[in-house]
């Protein structure tokens, strides 16, 4: 019959752990990785993310090298332009002193040949064409004719003429650009420049304004206009080709090393994307492993705790059975026994399936036991009232089983002897925690009460002496406060894990 109990608590006990555990596996996760995922998954979630973050990195990095690129390329672009724009005020500024040289001169007298005509805008003046003493034909060349001249002798440099809005002579029309750019001068501009495709070609433009001085007078007063006015302008024309060859060096260096820069930043980040990958794969695995652990742990602390109780339970069937075999008067230390045993079963079983292994809330133990022991006892509750005031108080394992036997001896104290016949009464068992952090289990009865003059503590009853050995082991003080009846309070401090 043993057996057979035994067995049966044994084959219940590995089913229930082989069930709990995947759920405790589960539970160990739950708490350390704060989500219901599995442990894949976080890994995973973690790894996209890290790989989104690397990812924005790497275009971010590409953002910064492209502008950086741009900005370096429109310089070079812009050294360009502004060196031609150097070039063609140094052609303007030499060339303004060769005219003003002629000017000053009232123009210079060169011999007439077939490109070089006597000039039929100079037709007004007195001495335009002159005879050398050798008969050699010379006519008076101005300013305008002579730069017009000398550009016509190198038709691939670089142009410059004289240009106006009402020119003496046609050809020194302006073309559109060059009229708004002479227009803007009588509003107080002092240059205009521009880089314009001509012939498929892009070239520079550069228009200054020329004034009349003193010397422009003699010719240019027929026109009405007056020393210090701006008659005009002069308009120099450059190819941008030589300088854009000079930027194009510039600019494929600068692509060149932005290429190197950007690869080179590029390894570097994916170099330190790949090292955090593998850091944070090997604190998963350790965190995953270390789940594990714990998990393993709470299953066998688990299957310990089954055990326990079992083996209490088996302990409580036997002296159960040695009762049996005993006259009925010999029977009683041992249901005494018996019960003392269920009441620390009672506690392995409610610490099983818990959470938290090492606690439990004594309140619900001492309805259980309360509970319990009635029934045991055979006491109706509409005689016997039984009156519960528990706090939920969680206590250390360490406590819970001396301070659960203790109240079991109370308890069963009351029951056996405080009503005696069937006589009416109540019994109040109250948990607290005091202010001062101290813990008070009170059991009391308005029973019969303890014999006059009877001094409990030095008491033979071996129910007494028990709760007395218990009350030292747990530091703690039991105190009897009755006036008829039976009033017991044990304090103690609660020992904080
Ligand atoms: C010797 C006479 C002479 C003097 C001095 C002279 N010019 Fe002229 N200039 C001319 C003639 C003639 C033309 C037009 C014919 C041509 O293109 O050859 C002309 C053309 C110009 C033009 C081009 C527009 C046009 O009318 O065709 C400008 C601008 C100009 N002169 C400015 C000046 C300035 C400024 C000075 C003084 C620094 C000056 N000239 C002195 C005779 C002169």
């Amino acid at each position: 019959m043993i057996g057979v109990v035994s067995n049966e608590l044994h084959a219940t006990s590995f089913q229930r752990v082989a069930r709990s555990r995947p759920a405790h596996r589960r539970g160990g996760h739950t708490s350390l990785g704060a989500s219901p995922s599995t442990p894949n998954e976080v890994p995973a979630r973690d790894q996209a993310r890290l790989r989104q973050s690397f990812i924005l990195i790497g275009l971010g990095w590409t953002a910064a090298v492209c502008i950086s690129l741009g900005w370096v390329l429109s310089d070079e672009w812009s050294d360009a332009v502004a060196l031609a724009r150097q070039s063609a005020i140094t052609a303007y500024e030499k060339d303004t002193l060769y005219r003003r040289w002629n000017s000053e001169h009232g123009g210079v007298y060169v011999p007439v040949t077939k490109d070089t005509r006597p000039n039929p805008a100079l037709q007004s003046l007195p001495e335009r064409d002159i005879e050398t003493p050798s008969g050699r034909q010379l006519t008076l060349v101005n300013h305008a004719y002579m730069i017009r001249q000398v550009y016509e002798m190198n038709p691939n440099g670089p142009e410059g003429r004289l240009v106006s809005l009402t020119p003496i002579n046609p050809k020194n029309s302006p073309d559109p650009w060059e009229s708004e750019a002479l227009r803007s001068f009588s509003a107080g501009r002092k240059e205009s420049d521009a880089v314009q495709v001509m012939n498929g070609q892009r070239r520079l433009r550069l228009v200054r304004p020329l004034v009349l001085e003193g010397a422009c007078i003699r010719c240019h007063a027929a026109q009405g206009h007056r020393e210090g006015d701006i008659y005009g302008g002069m308009s120099i024309t450059l190819a941008m080709a030589p300088y854009e060859a000079g930027a194009r060096a510039g600019m494929v260096a600068a692509l060149i090393g932005h290429a190197g820069l950007w690869l080179v930043g590029l390894t570097g980040i994916f170099l330190a994307w790949h090292s955090l990958r593998e850091r944070m794969l090997e604190r998963q695995q350790a965190m995953v492993a270390l789940a594990d652990a714990l998990g393993d742990k709470a299953v066998l602390l688990q299957e310990l705790q089954h055990r326990v109780k079992n083996n209490l339970q088996v302990i409580s069937s036997l002296l159960n059975l040695e009762a049996d075999s005993l006259p009925d008067a010999a029977q009683g230390p041992l249901r005494m026994c018996v019960r003392r045993v269920q009441s620390m079963a009672l506690i392995h079983n409610q610490l099983y399936g818990k959470e938290d292994l090492g606690r439990l809330d004594f309140g619900e133990y001492a309805k259980g036991l309360t509970s319990d022991l009635f029934q045991a006892y055979c006491v109706r509750s509409e005689v016997v009232r039984l009156r519960l005031d528990l706090d939920p108080i969680l206590l250390d394992v360490k406590q819970a089983i001396p301070c659960g036997l203790i109240l079991n001896e109370l308890l069963t104290n009351s029951l056996k002897y405080a009503f005696p016949g069937g006589r009416a009464g109540e019994i109040l068992v109250a948990l607290h925690c005091q202010d001062n952090g101290l813990v008070s289990l009170r059991v009391a009865d308005n029973g019969v009460g303890l014999p006059p003059g009877f001094d409990w503590k030095q008491s033979k009853s071996l129910g007494l002496r028990i709760v007395n050995i218990l009350a030292s082991q747990l530091n703690g003080t039991v105190r009897n406060e009755a006036e008829g009846g039976a009033d017991f309070t044990l304090t103690f401090a609660k020992q904080t894990v």
